[in-house]
């Protein structure tokens, strides 16, 4: 399973793949937005840091199918690992047409329903995005979704890969992974909670005043 950052800031791009857990970095236009930067500024130094291989979604703001198709290409110039966010509409689900014919890279965002997601598959998407969250926000069940969307990609062989997006919490991490889904795009704050059991650091603390409860000479130097 491959790990994404939901995220647009610089220094929590840089902490994920210094625990070397990044494998790619989502935005919207919200997520920029928050930086208060530039948006070429921020897009710019996100490939850099991500490199040739690990994708960068980036989103158009245009909702017709030749402002999508323009901006698209513009984004796409931005470098070899850029995929390029299309909002789940017709007009959207056209320019994915389009743009997977010319090997543009794109992510198909906003997704709430399989038949949506079964739209982006058809027209080539190379990944597609369920918002699971907000589903469960008006009391839907957002991992039902990617169940379904896994199934479905499974029995058509689709190659157009799963984010599970819109992720508040590490139990939708758990469920992704038990429901086979090829990526989760995570907040920061999700990265970190996923390190987390409180066992883990009660068995730490155990195991160290354990280990300092011996004589300093039956410890050899390099355990000291
Ligand atoms: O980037 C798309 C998605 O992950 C947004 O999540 O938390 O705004 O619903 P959220």
């Amino acid at each position: 399973m491959k790990f994404f950052l939901d995220t647009a800031i610089i220094d929590e791009i840089k902490r994920a793949d210094d625990w070397g857990l990044l494998d790619g970095v989502t935005t919207n236009p919200t997520l920029v937005a928050k930086t208060g930067k530039p948006f070429l500024k921020v897009a710019e130094e996100i490939i850099d840091l991500l490199g040739p291989e690990r994708p960068v979604s980036l989103e158009v703001v245009a909702t017709d199918y030749e402002g999508m198709v323009r901006q698209a290409r513009e984004l796409a110039k931005l470098g070899p690992n850029v995929a390029v966010k299309i909002p789940m509409t017709p007009e959207g689900i056209k320019a994915v047409k389009t743009l997977s014919e010319e090997g543009i890279k794109t992510n198909v965002t906003l997704v709430f329903s399989p038949a949506q997601a079964l739209l982006a598959a058809k027209a080539g998407a190379t990944f597609v995005s369920p918002f699971v969250g907000r589903l469960d926000d008006i009391s839907m069940e957002g991992m039902k979704l990617i169940e379904e969307v896994v199934t479905i990609y499974a029995h058509y062989g689709f190659e157009t890969e799963v984010i599970v997006a819109s992720v508040r919490h590490p139990e939708h991490v758990r469920q992704a992974a038990l429901l086979g889904a090829d990526i989760v795009t995570l907040p920061f704050a999700v990265l970190e909670k996923l390190f987390k059991h409180p066992l883990t650091d009660l068995g730490l603390d155990r195991f160290l005043r354990d280990w300092n409860s011996l004589p300093e000479d039956f410890k050899p130097d390099f355990l000291r």
